[in-house]
């Protein structure tokens, strides 16, 4: 198989704005004849491609998106392919290679990572992540519930740290209430809980609640979840799991 001369950077632009994004980031962008992305992301970055084409597409079309970043890279583009936070976690990275690699003349592709949101709640929360972590999705677009609840039943078993991605939409609103009911039968209810919304964002919003309280709280597609371990505590306003030191 020939790889073609045109490229697609898989780009994360991290959590917020400009400044949360690395400059492997702002190079791959700034090396781009073309930028493809969903709207809300392209306008949160709108500074950086003023000069460039712009192929913006709303939700739900990301395989619209990643066909075309690969068609305009087989047509010999340099093409940015932007994603939120980190494009290799819930992100374009998976689809566009998968495709990529289904492709008789594949492209080459560079995947370009972001901080993602976990790691910018857990800085927003102070040090929440300091012992084994799970990310999990509560998204059934693409994952069946019952493998979730699985997932949510062996990370609460397992003491880990939950960072719960996708907590909440529209068609689910009670999907977090099953989490926390879920992560009751393995923990106390006083377990720390940080909610972080819109971080890195305008409207930034911080929680430090407790699983018991967990519920009470509104959380949207905009916020992260982060549910401490049983070494988890709260001081001072920040969320703190013990890395093991001596102190
Ligand atoms: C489809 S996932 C994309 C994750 C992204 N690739 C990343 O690495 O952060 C979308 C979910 O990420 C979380 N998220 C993304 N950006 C966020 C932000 N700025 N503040 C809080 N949560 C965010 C939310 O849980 C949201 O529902």
């Amino acid at each position: 198989m020939s790889v073609k001369k045109g490229k697609v950077y898989v780009v994360g632009l991290g959590p917020g704005g400009m400044e949360q994004m690395t400059s492997q980031a702002v190079q791959a962008i700034e090396a781009s004849d073309t930028v493809v992305g969903y709207q809300v992301y392209i306008n949160l970055i709108k500074d950086l491609v003023a000069a460039k084409e712009v192929i913006s597409s709303g939700m739900r079309q990301e395989m619209e998106r990643c066909e075309t970043a690969l068609s305009l890279a087989r047509e010999g583009k340099t093409v940015s392919l932007v994603s939120s936070g980190d494009p290799g976690i819930y992100g374009m990275a998976g689809p566009l290679l998968e495709l990529n690699s289904q492709q008789e003349d594949p492209v080459e592709v560079v995947v370009v990572p972001g901080i993602t949101a976990a790691s910018m709640a857990a800085a927003i929360l102070g040090a929440p992540l300091m012992h084994d972590t799970v990310f999990i999705s509560l998204s059934d677009h693409l994952t069946p519930w019952d493998i979730i609840k699985k997932r949510l039943h062996l990370a609460a078993e397992g003491d880990f740290i939950t960072a719960l991605y996708n907590p909440r939409s529209y068609s689910r609103p009670h999907y977090l209430q099953r989490a926390q009911q879920i992560f009751l039968n393995y923990r106390k209810k006083e377990t720390v809980v940080g909610i972080v919304r819109n971080a890195a964002r305008d409207g930034q919003e911080k929680i430090i609640t407790t699983l018991e309280e967990l519920p009470d709280f509104g959380v949207d597609m905009f916020t992260l979840v982060i549910i401490g371990s049983s070494r988890t505590y709260a001081c001072g306003g920040k969320m703190i799991t013990p890395r093991g030191y001596t102190i």
